[in-house]
């Protein structure tokens, strides 16, 4: 590769547009309790993982925002798509929520979990909420990426839901520069060094948190299913690590994030999202109103 396309694929693509998908995903019925394949462990994971998004969107939205003074044009309709998304991202993970409830779990510890890590986060400096974003943005557009790219990863789910997921992931995908892009415009006068070390500790931190708790918070799960000791432990490792093994698939994609050149459209991956817009799964989602255009 050389120098010049390098610099060139180290920004967000110029004809990037992000817009966002107003929809409703699987109000039309009851999600069943094992919605993934009758699998508990599956269920738990994904169930701990949505267990996570209204607070912690809602965080990432705050967070960008808060930094969004002296963006130019582009980026601040960019940070207004990404909102958007983000809004609806969370109300369809809340219904979402609402259904596991209804089908017996009882999330409360998870979300409590968040709340507390939240709180410790917004405790500090602005920038660290910014940096936390930037990195916890990059996590879940990794995440995003393998799912959509790997359909294993939702083999035997309850079609609506499934398709509530990989909306979900098509659009962390469109807008996974943003939290980026702000936070490289918010540290502009920062020296590199310094720059990359508070990145990398941040990735670290937020990683080594997502990890424990995501496995904490499924093994809870898992419990009010009546499976716990080694049965619940050996089920979730298996299932995160091993198969389909979504953690371990996405190491390569993590480890990119600490290169010096890094940004999130060092891989531009769109084809992802044009997949899933042309599937019949997305024509089939419920529309609520006019979608808003980006910006
Ligand atoms: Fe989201
Ligand atoms: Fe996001």
């Amino acid at each position: 590769m050389t120098a010049a396309s390098v610099t060139k694929s180290s920004v967000t693509p110029p004809d990037l547009t992000i817009t966002p998908r107003d929809r409703r995903f699987g109000r039309e019925q009851a999600t069943p309790r094992w919605w993934h394949g009758n699998n508990p462990y599956a269920s738990a994971l994904y169930n701990a993982l949505s267990a996570t998004f209204p607070e912690g969107e809602a965080f990432f939205v705050e967070s960008v925002r808060n930094h969004r003074g002296g963006v130019d044009a582009r980026l601040s309709g960019e940070i207004k798509a990404f909102s958007t998304q983000e809004v609806i991202h969370s109300r369809e993970h809340l219904a979402f929520n609402r259904r596991a409830a209804d089908a017996g779990y009882d999330l409360s510890k998870l979300e409590a979990q968040v709340l507390k890590r939240l709180a410790v986060t917004k405790s500090r400096p602005p920038i660290v909420s910014l940096a936390a974003t930037m990195a916890l943005e990059h996590f879940t557009a990794i995440l995003a990426h393998e799912l959509l790219a790997d359909p294993r990863h939702l083999d035997g789910a309850d079609p609506a839901t499934a398709a509530l997921w990989r909306w979900h992931a098509a659009e962390e995908i469109e807008h996974k520069g943003v939290a980026y892009d702000t936070w490289l415009h918010a540290t502009k006068a920062w020296p590199r060094t310094k720059r990359w070390n508070v990145k990398a500790k941040v990735m670290l931190f937020i990683t080594r948190n997502f990890i424990v708790d995501r496995t904490a918070g499924a093994l809870e799960l898992l419990r009010q299913d009546g499976i716990t000791g080694a049965r619940a432990v050996g089920g979730i490792l298996w299932y995160a690590w091993i198969n389909p093994g979504m953690f371990r698939k996405i190491f390569t994609a993590w480890v990119k994030f600490f290169l010096p050149n890094f940004h999130p459209w060092n891989e531009d991956d769109r084809a992802l999202i044009a997949g899933f817009e042309t599937s019949g799964e997305f024509a089939a989602a419920e529309p609520t109103r006019k979608v808003r255009s980006a910006g």
